[in-house]
């Protein structure tokens, strides 16, 4: 069955849908994005995921093209048109639709374009097996914290898992892990859970905020700073957050297995305390 979708002010049918051949975000991936997931038909943490959609913007001095008022109006109507109870909506802006030239055009309205994709994100497999991760270089350009539609790193990041038989990848930059291809990452030993520290070098995850502060309100001890794959491997613990996956089990880094080499008791406390939290104030 075909989705609605948003494009530019309408609500069309999704082999309806149309975006220029000259849209800057086709062309030079000059666009920034969102994904805000949906639990019982209702928006996760949509405010933080407003706030750094208009930092990204503003550090690209691009304008938004619809109020934050209107933004969750989008949201929440294409969640009713599309009957979602469980998945995600999508958001992308570009720079817009202009000659190409690699300066930024002058005068051209940003486009927008929304949809959302149905899928089971509380209780997929992984949650109870954990997921296997690999070790690579850290390739990306240095705004790492600005949400752009440059996906290719990430995507060969994932393939690269892919054929070593895993499930994802964690980057190295320096000796030190950044993140992972499309999550932030985690290790837990005596204790603490160790994170690095927000920089142009990683996204600032909105769960990764919510999952700290939620950790620090229930006593566990989170220390800010860069790890290694030595310490990965030495972990009690290892996990993952991200919008779709929430609070993720990482099992296994380059073959080798962390801790009981299954999901840790802190990474599924946390999974827990985040659903329930945000479950309550979702909207
Ligand atoms: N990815 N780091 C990177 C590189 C990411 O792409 C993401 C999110 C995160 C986690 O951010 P948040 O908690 O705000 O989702 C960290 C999304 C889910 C994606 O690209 O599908």
């Amino acid at each position: 069955m075909s989705r609605t979708v948003y494009v530019n002010g309408e609500y069309v049918a999704e082999e309806d849908a149309k975006i220029s051949v000259f849209d800057r975000g086709f062309l030079m991936a000059d666009g920034v994005y969102e994904v805000t997931s949906v639990l019982d038909g209702k928006l996760i943490d949509f405010e933080g995921h407003q706030v750094r959609l208009n930092r990204s913007l503003n550090e690209l001095e691009m304008d938004a093209p619809v109020s934050d008022d209107d933004l969750l109006e989008i949201h929440r109507k294409l969640v009713e048109l599309n009957d979602v109870t469980e998945g995600l909506v999508y958001l992308q802006v570009t720079r817009g639709a202009a000659d190409r030239d690699f300066a930024y055009p002058k005068g051209v309205a940003p486009s927008l374009v929304m949809f959302t994709q149905s899928k089971n994100v509380v209780n997929s497999p992984a949650v109870s097996t954990g997921i296997k991760v690999i070790s690579i270089d850290d390739l990306r350009w240095g705004r790492r914290d600005i949400k752009t539609v440059q996906l290719l790193y990430p995507a060969m990041g994932k393939m690269m898992a892919k054929a070593a038989g895993c499930d994802d990848a964690w980057m190295v930059e320096d000796g030190f892990v950044t993140e992972g291809t499309s999550n932030n990452a985690y290790i837990v030993k005596d204790g603490k859970i160790i994170t690095r520290q927000l920089s142009n070098d990683i996204l600032s995850g909105i769960t990764r905020a919510a999952v700290l502060r939620f950790a620090v309100e229930a006593q566990m001890e989170v220390v800010e700073r860069p790890f290694t794959i030595d310490e990965v491997k030495d972990a009690d613990e290892a996990f993952i957050t991200s919008a779709t996956t929430f609070v993720q089990g990482v099992v296994e880094m380059d073959g080798v297995a962390i801790g009981t080499g299954k999901p840790g008791e802190i990474a599924l406390r946390l999974r827990e305390i985040y659903l329930d939290e945000s479950r309550k104030k979702a909207i």
